[in-house]
C-alpha cells in the first residue's frame, strides 16, 4: 500500500551530465565526472535481469553452491509477518513481539539493547530517527510509558561499559519501583558474538544481583533474541525461559538485513513505534522494486547510479550526507550494510556518513575541492514535524540578523542544501538526493528497504555476493586465540559481575 504524499524518492537527475552547447572547462569536467545517459541506458536490459535473479532468488530451495551464502528472506519477511498478523492475529510473531514489549514497557524505565552490527544498527537508526531528540532525558510522563532506551554490547571498552552499570547502579536501587527498574534485549544471531556474549554475562550477572535469582523480573525483563540454533538459545533455555520467551532471527535473514525481524522490530515496539507502519513501508517498498519500471523504482535507480559510479567512473567513495542529526544513525546502518555486503575480494565501495550542515564546517573542504574519488547522495527530509522556527527580531542587531528575521530553520536548511548542491555542481561532484516526504515510520520502512535491496542488487550486478562476510569472521578467530593465549590477571585486580563482585 502506498500513501502517495509519503513515497520516497531517489532524484539523480543532478549527476547526468548535462547536454553542453558549446566546450567549456567546466563542461569538461562534468563529462569526465558526472554520468552519461548512454552508460546508464544499456544498463537498463542487465538491471531487469538482475531484478529477475534476485526475485527467483527467493524461490529456491537448494541453491547451488555458488550462490551461497544466500539469505534473502528479508525481501519478503515485512509482507509476511503482516499477512500472518492478519490472519492469526497475535498467536504469530508480531504478536508476540508486540506482547513482550507491551511486557517490558509496563515494566521498567530503562530497556538497553545488547548487540553489536547487525543486531544493533538498525534499532538504533529506528530510536535515534523516530523518537524524540532527547527521548532519555524527558521526565516519565512525557515519554508516555516508554523505557529509556540504550545501546550495549557492540564494544571492548571497560570503562564505558562500567560507567554504564554504574548508571544502573546509582539510578537503579529498589527493584519495587517501576522507575527503578530495568531491562534488556541481548540479541545475537550466531549467539556466540564475544562482545555481546561477554556483556550479557555482565547484565545477566547484574540483573541477578539486582532482582534476586527468583525473581519474576528477570524473565519479564531480559528478552533474547537469536538465531534458531545457537549458544544464546542454549544458555537461555538452562537458565529457563521458554520457547515462547524467545525471540527468534530466521536463518535465511543474515544479520544487517535483520531491521525488520525481531532484531528491529522488538526494540521499535518498546520504543512505542507503530511496527505496523514501518513494516508496511517496507513491503510496499519490496513491492515497487518487483514490479515498477526503472522511471519509478528507487531500488533499481539508486543500484544503478550508484554501481555505475564507483565501477566505471571510479567513484570508490560513496557519501551518505544526511540532512538532518536524527539520520546520523540511519547513516552508520548504511556504512555496515555496505562495507560487511560490497567490500570483498579487493572490490567495493567505501562508505562514509556526514551530517549536515554540520559537517560542511568539517569535510566540506575535502568534498568541495579535494580528491575526486566520491558520490555524495544527500539524504533529504522534505517536511518538518515541528513548526517552522524563525531567526526573530531582536533589540540588538550587532549579528546583523534582523534582516533576516522572518527567515526559518527549514529556510536555512534549504538554503544550506542547495547552495551546497550547486557549489558542487559547478565543480564537477556528482551528487543526487534521496527524498523523504517526512520522517514517519512509514517512509523509513521504505528507506531501510530500499537500500537493503538496493545493495543486493549492486552486489548481482557486480559479481559480488552481498550476503556472508567472510573477512570479520577472520578477526573473530584471531581475538578469540589471542584471548586464550594470555594469562589470567590475579584475582584480587579483578571485578567479577557474573558472581556480582
Ligand atoms: O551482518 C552481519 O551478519 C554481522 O554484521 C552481524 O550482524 C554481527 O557480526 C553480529 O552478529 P550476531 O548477531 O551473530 O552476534
Amino acid at each position: 500500500m502506498h500513501l502517495p504524499d509519503e513515497l520516497l524518492e531517489y532524484d539523480y537527475r543532478r549527476l547526468l551530465t548535462p547536454v553542453a552547447d558549446a566546450w567549456t572547462p567546466l563542461a569538461e569536467l562534468q563529462a569526465k565526472n558526472f554520468l552519461s545517459q548512454e552508460k546508464l541506458d544499456p544498463l537498463r536490459t542487465k538491471l531487469n535481469a538482475v531484478r529477475g535473479q534476485v526475485a527467483a532468488e527467493r524461490e529456491l530451495q537448494n541453491p547451488p553452491a555458488k550462490f551461497l551464502p544466500l539469505q534473502v528472506g528479508y525481501i519478503d519477511l515485512p509482507q509476511k509477518l503482516l499477512e500472518q498478523f492478519r490472519r492469526k492475529g497475535d498467536s504469530r510473531e508480531l504478536g508476540k513481539i508486540n506482547r513482550i514489549a507491551q511486557r517490558v514497557r509496563e515494566n521498567c524505565d530503562r530497556f538497553a539493547v545488547l548487540g553489536v552490527g547487525g543486531s544493533s544498527l538498525g534499532a538504533k537508526a529506528l530510536f535515534e530517527s523516530l523518537c524524540h531528540t532527547y527521548h532519555n532525558e524527558m521526565p516519565a510522563k512525557m515519554r508516555m510509558g516508554k523505557p529509556r532506551i540504550y545501546f550495549d554490547g557492540n564494544h571492548t571498552d571497560n570503562d564505558a561499559l562500567q560507567d554504564f552499570v554504574e548508571l544502573l547502579d546509582n539510578t537503579c536501587v529498589d527493584p519495587e519501583f517501576l522507575e527503578e527498574r530495568w531491562g534488556f534485549a541481548v540479541v545475537s544471531k550466531s549467539g556466540s558474538t564475544l562482545e555481546t556474549a561477554a556483556a550479557y554475562r555482565v547484565f545477566r550477572g547484574e540483573a541477578l544481583k539486582f532482582y534476586g535469582p527468583k525473581s519474576q523480573y528477570l524473565k519479564k525483563l531480559i528478552v533474547p533474541i537469536t538465531g534458531p540454533r545457537s549458544k544464546l538459545r542454549d544458555l537461555c533455555k538452562a537458565d529457563g525461559f521458554e520457547d515462547d520467551d524467545i525471540l527468534t532471527i530466521p536463518d535465511d535473514v543474515g544479520g544487517r538485513y535483520s531491521v525488520f525481524t525481531a532484531v528491529g522490530m522488538l526494540p521499535a515496539a518498546v520504543m512505542g513505534l507503530d511496527i505496523r507502519a514501518l513494516l508496511l513501508g517496507a513491503a510496499s517498498m519490496t513491492k515497487r522494486f518487483l514490479e515498477e519500471p526503472f522511471e519509478r523504482n528507487p531500488v533499481l535507480q539508486f543500484a544503478a547510479v550508484n554501481s555505475l559510479m564507483c565501477e566505471e567512473m571510479g567513484k570508490t567513495q560513496r557519501v551518505m550526507a544526511v540532512w538532518s542529526k536524527k539520520l546520523e544513525a540511519v547513516g552508520y546502518w548504511y556504512d555496515q550494510l555496505l562495507s560487511e555486503s560490497l567490500g570483498k575480494s579487493g572490490r567495493g565501495p567505501t562508505p562514509l556518513t556526514v551530517v549536515n550542515s554540520r559537517d560542511l564546517h568539517s569535510r566540506g573542504q575535502q568534498h568541495q575541492d579535494g580528491t575526486r574519488e566520491k558520490i555524495i547522495n544527500n539524504l533529504v527530509v522534505r517536511t518538518t514535524k515541528h513548526q517552522p522556527l524563525v531567526i526573530g527580531m531582536s533589540d540588538r542587531n550587532e549579528d546583523d540578523l534582523n534582516s533576516l528575521s522572518r527567515k526559518s530553520y527549514p529556510d536555512l536548511q534549504d538554503a544550506a542544501l542547495r547552495g551546497t548542491n550547486d557549489a558542487y555542481t559547478d565543480a564537477a561532484r556528482p551528487t543526487a538526493d534521496i527524498v523523504l516526504p517526512v520522517l514517519s515510520e512509514h517512509t523509513m520502512g521504505q528507506l531501510l528497504q530500499m537500500l537493503m535491496l538496493a545493495t543486493a542488487v549492486e552486489g548481482r550486478l557486480s559479481g559480488t555476493n552481498p550476503y556472508g562476510q567472510p573477512g570479520v569472521e577472520v578477526y573473530k578467530s584471531n581475538m578469540m586465540r589471542n584471548l586464550k593465549s594470555m594469562p589470567n590477571l590475579p584475582k584480587g585486580e579483578v571485578r567479577d559481575a557474573a558472581k556480582g563482585q
